[in-house]
């Protein structure tokens, strides 16, 4: 399989998704373009959306599907999108995958590529969750324990400070757990029979699991 296009990272929080995307855009030089980013970015500007979009990530619910279908027509129209993007924490629920399908056709991108399901046992999810940290600034993503910044606290890649995200407090990653399992797991069906649909083990080291994806994608490891 070819190398190329728009790549969905579909799985639980907390199943690497983001880690992986960031892997990915990388070596393929395309845009990583994660909803839950963009939306946090909008919650820290402030803005009325990102007030709306904040009080709803705090429960662990998922912001609406105009919203998020609004923020994705915009970011596809940047003239970096116009070699596919990696998407990560999108599409969330079928009417997102399938206005995802609409959108692609009226740009006349033709589909989506590839579906890299990550995953991973809900025991490992938290353990994972409850460890993350991530840059305030660039979103780099750390694990106090599997992938500790060289100095306590800053992001390696850029210096600023690294937070503790405000849904991976133990009961919002039991909402969020939950909702992924009722909203987003149908997507699987959606998915599953389409060429370039594939089960990713999200257990082992990053490295490992970047492995797999790489293989998977036909691209270096
Ligand atoms: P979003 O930001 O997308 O969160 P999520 O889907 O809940 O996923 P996470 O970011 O928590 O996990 P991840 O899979 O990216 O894992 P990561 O790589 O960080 O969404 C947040 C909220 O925004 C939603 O709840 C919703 O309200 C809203 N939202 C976003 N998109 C939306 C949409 N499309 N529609 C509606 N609402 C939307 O890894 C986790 C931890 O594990 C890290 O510490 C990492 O270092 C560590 N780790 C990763 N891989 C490994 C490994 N192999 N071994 C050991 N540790 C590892
Ligand atoms: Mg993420």
């Amino acid at each position: 399989m070819t190398a190329c296009g728009h790549i969905i990272f579909l799985g639980a929080p907390g199943a690497g998704k983001g880690t992986q995307a960031q892997v990915v855009a990388q070596r393929m030089l395309l845009p990583h373009v994660s909803t839950g980013d963009m939306l946090r970015a909008s919650v820290g500007s402030g803005s009325e959306a990102g007030k709306r979009a904040k009080a709803i990530m705090e429960s662990g619910a998922l912001v609406g599907d105009d919203v998020i279908l609004g923020i994705i027509a915009e970011r596809l129209a940047h003239d970096d999108a116009s070699g596919g993007v990696i998407f990560d924490g999108f599409p969330r629920t079928l009417v997102q995958a399938e206005g995802l399908d609409r959108l692609l056709e009226s740009v006349g991108r033709l589909r989506v590529d590839h579906v890299l399901h990550i995953v991973l046992a809900d025991e490992e999810i938290v353990s994972r969750l409850s460890g993350r940290r991530v840059c305030e600034n660039c979103g780099a993503i750390y694990h106090v324990a599997f992938h500790p910044p060289m100095r306590e606290g800053i992001c390696d890649r850029c210096g600023s400070v690294l937070r503790q995200r405000d849904d991976d407090r133990p009961e919002v990653v039991r909402r969020r757990l939950a909702v992924y399992k009722s909203e987003t797991e149908p997507l699987v069906s959606y998915y599953r029979n389409r060429a370039g649909y594939a089960e990713i083990d999200g257990s082992g080291d990053t490295a490992m699991v970047s492995a797999r994806i790489a293989a998977t994608l036909g691209i270096e490891g």
